[in-house]
């Protein structure tokens, strides 16, 4: 980014909070085609997922993430914006790792699940670096509201990572190593 930062005062021009708000909305476009595409993607990672208690953790995360697409068309709204979703390359690229996991593994295994957990917590930990970021420019932008809304998505993203790690803690690394 270009130097139009004041050393002393720190304060941002009118055509860096422009740049920014360009940046900030572009995000948005990306991470709102990685939450529709994420919402069609996990009920397969679902059907697929051998244990009840994994398979229930991405049944809970569809609703939430076709949340997370709703908030992020409200989000759209407050700025100003048309809700309009950008092709997401990473995104894209996870889920893409996700199906192979499930042609490379047997169904009926916790192999499956270990490698179910591994893609899932990639693409929390995206959602969350995304989120994170987002909410940071906003609060720049003054947008307080926004900034709260993507908070609450970034907690649902948090929470869902940890119970990934406390699935795979609890029993499926144990029974995995078993198999
Ligand atoms: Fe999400
Ligand atoms: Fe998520």
């Amino acid at each position: 980014m270009k130097a139009t930062k004041s050393k002393t005062t720190n304060q941002i021009t009118e055509t860096d909070s422009e740049k920014l708000k360009e940046l900030f909305v572009d995000g948005l476009k990306d991470i709102y085609w990685a939450e529709k595409h994420l919402a069609k993607a996990l009920p397969k990672m679902a059907k697929n997922a051998t244990s009840d208690e994994l398979k229930a953790a991405f049944e809970k995360h569809t609703s939430e993430t076709e949340e997370h697409a709703s908030r992020l068309e409200e989000i759209f709204g407050l700025v100003g914006e048309k809700a309009q979703a950008k092709k997401c390359a990473a995104m894209e690229g996870l889920l893409e790792e996700a199906d192979e996991i499930i042609s490379s593994t047997d169904k009926g295994t916790m192999v499956r699940d270990c490698g179910l957990i591994m893609a899932a917590q990639k693409v929390e930990h995206y959602e969350i670096a995304s989120y994170g970021t987002l909410r940071n420019i906003a609060r720049t932008l003054g947008h307080s509201d926004v900034a709260d809304l993507l908070q609450q998505t970034l907690d649902q993203e948090g929470e869902t990572d940890h119970k990934l790690t406390e699935l795979a803690e609890t029993y499926v690394n144990e029974e995995a190593s078993a198999e």
